[in-house]
């Protein structure tokens, strides 16, 4: 498996994917432009002519404000996308993993790690959107791998699309002196990004299905934010204010496990928990100087 078709390049999760895959594989990043996947005759025909033995499809529409204002749209990229995508996969016989979101939880009342096979009622466009391309992709390609990922992280990059995210906007709030509010009734594993680059090319290998995949969490989004505070040696009083009236009427989990893609690979996937995560990304940081 060497050479590797990559969506969504220009994009947050793609651009340091690419970056990483192509000091191991001969790595394909058409553009938007090039292969626009609302298109199954564009699709068809990118992967009819390179015939990659696999393809990391992480081209999206990833911002749920924006899907929730746009559904129509929402469903052409986030559905039909990973669908033809699936079609082509499947017609030449191709790998395709594929990123869906823990947003999938997003209506679970249940608390704990959430596995993949409890029974599950997204309560935004993008989430249900999600839902719906793991059922599509599943049905058209039954060798394609969904990962329910987490909410990932990582500083701005030269050269690299870095939209705003948990580490960012802390950075930002410390700049401004401006408080940032953190629920205390909602529990969500947060990822450093290349954590994900550096389990890609072990997740190619997975069979196919639909697996968690990210940091577990078993603290709080306040108090992850607290720590992460301390790690940093952030002495600031009340930049992290404690939010206790959001997810008012239920706690918000959609905490995962990562039990299944772990036993999977034998073991090779592997990610730090939140914390651990935050404090690897801290010292890398630290060490960058
Ligand atoms: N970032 C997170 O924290 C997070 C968390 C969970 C899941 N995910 C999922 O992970 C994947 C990658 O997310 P991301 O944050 O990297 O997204 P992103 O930064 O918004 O990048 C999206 C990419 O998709 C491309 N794209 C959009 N519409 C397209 C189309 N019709 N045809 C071809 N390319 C198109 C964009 O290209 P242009 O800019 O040129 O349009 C861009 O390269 C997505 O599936 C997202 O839902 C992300």
């Amino acid at each position: 498996m060497n050479k590797i078709l990559i969506t969504g390049t220009s994009g947050f999760v793609g651009g340091r994917v690419a970056k990483e895959m192509s000091r191991q594989y001969e790595v394909l990043a058409p553009s938007h432009n090039e292969c626009d996947i609302t298109r199954p005759e564009v699709v068809e025909e990118y992967v009819r002519v390179h015939r990659p033995h696999a393809i990391v499809h992480l081209a999206a529409l990833s911002n749920t404000g924006y899907c929730e204002q746009h559904p129509e749209e929402s469903l052409r990229v986030n559905v039909m996308g990973v669908a033809h995508m699936a079609d082509a996969a499947a017609r030449y016989g191709c790998k395709l993993v594929w990123f869906s979101s823990d947003q999938v939880y997003n209506g679970n009342l249940e608390l704990g790690p959430l596995s993949e096979d409890i029974a599950v009622c997204p309560e935004n466009y993008y989430g249900r959107h999600k839902l719906m391309a793991e059922q599509e992709a599943l049905r058209r390609c039954p060798d394609s791998v969904a990962l329910r990922a987490t909410w990932m992280y990582d500083i701005r990059r030269e050269g690299m699309h870095t939209h705003n995210n948990f580490v960012t906007n802390i950075e930002e709030a410390l700049r401004q002196r401006t408080p940032l509010r953190f629920a205390t009734r909602e529990y969500r594993g947060i990822t450093w990004v290349d954590e994900v680059v550096s389990n890609i090319g072990h997740t190619l290998h997975l069979p196919g299905g639909i697996y968690n995949y990210g940091a577990e969490n078993t603290l709080n989004t306040y108090d992850t934010a607290r720590a992460y505070l301390d790690m940093i040696g952030d002495t600031t009083p009340s930049i992290a204010v404690p939010d206790t009236e959001r997810f008012a009427a239920h706690v918000r989990n959609i905490s995962i496990s990562m039990h299944k893609a772990t036993e999977a690979s034998g073991g090779a996937i592997r990610f730090a928990s939140t914390v651990e995560g935050l404090k690897r990304f801290a010292d890398a940081l630290t060490r960058r100087g």
